[in-house]
């Protein structure tokens, strides 16, 4: 009996190690810091961690195979192959695309993310690569026709975008008008639910919305009041190697015409 028990002892401990062993794979880059999640692949390429929330076609969304496609997945690869490094895409929440990037679980944020001067502040982020702004989404027989208008009204958006920003600045950071929600599509369907007023959210991807949801009785407003938004791909702050690598290979696909092939919009 006491034989056995050690026995079995040994054999949990045995696999505790071997557990253990996998878990704790420092993550090492090739000069021998420990600068985040790189890796190398078998063909000796840095491989970058890339964190996005997928549900914000056309930048990021998840196909019919599973796999994360959009803008922002085909012009990182642009500038992946122009500078000859990989990447590895992780589609792990909004919220987390932010904190993974602070906690060095992830190397790149590539998720429509609008470069702002908070956001600079915990974060780094290339060149702008595509120009943005804000919309606001109603039913059909809606009678809302700006922004000012939404002042008492309820709005949903998704939580910390640019949207939810905009909603607070104009009615309150304490406003319990305005309802949060972890995608956009989903702040979306609350309006169409009747649940809210209207709702914000970032221009292209409403537009790509109403082509993907034809029977949507809804209509969307546009408003100067709005500033223009530039989408940045977002690095660890002070991450300045792989900085200056992803705005080198940005400004060649800038140059050669590439960017805007895949974005459909001439940006310099
Ligand atoms: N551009 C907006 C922002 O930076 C919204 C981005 C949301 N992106 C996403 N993949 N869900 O706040």
């Amino acid at each position: 009996m006491k034989k056995s028990l050690w026995a079995l002892l040994m054999i949990v401990a045995a696999f505790t190690l071997v557990l253990a062993g996998c878990g704790s794979k420092e993550d090492t880059s090739s000069d021998g810091s420990t600068s985040g999640s790189t890796s190398d692949s078998s063909e000796g390429k840095k491989v970058y961690k890339v964190g996005t929330e997928a549900t914000f076609a056309p930048f990021e969304s998840v196909d019919d195979k599973g796999n994360i496609v959009g803008i922002d997945v085909d012009v990182l690869q642009a500038i992946a192959d122009e500078m000859d490094f990989e990447v590895e895409w992780k589609n792990i929440g909004w919220e987390p695309v932010f904190q993974s990037i602070k906690n060095s679980e992830t190397d790149i944020g590539a998720s429509g993310i609008t470069i702002n001067d908070e956001r600079k502040q915990t974060y780094d982020f290339t060149d702008p690569y595509y120009e943005s702004q804000l919309l606001i989404v109603v039913k059909e027989d809606s009678n809302i026709k700006s922004l000012a208008e939404l002042k008492d009204k309820k709005i949903s958006v998704q939580i910390n975008a640019t949207g939810h920003m905009a909603a607070k600045k104009l009615q309150g950071d304490a406003s319990t008008n305005i309802m949060a929600f972890d995608t956009q599509p989903m702040a979306i369907q609350e309006m169409l639910n009747s649940n809210v007023d209207a709702t914000i959210g970032d221009n292209a991807v409403v537009y790509e919305y109403m082509k993907a949801n034809p029977k949507a009785k809804i209509k969307v407003i546009k408003d100067d009041n709005f500033e223009k938004e530039y989408y940045g791909f977002m690095v660890r702050k002070g991450n300045d190697e792989l900085l200056s690598l992803l705005n080198e290979g940005l400004q060649k696909i800038k140059d050669n015409g590439k960017l805007k092939e895949i974005t459909g919009t001439d940006f310099k």
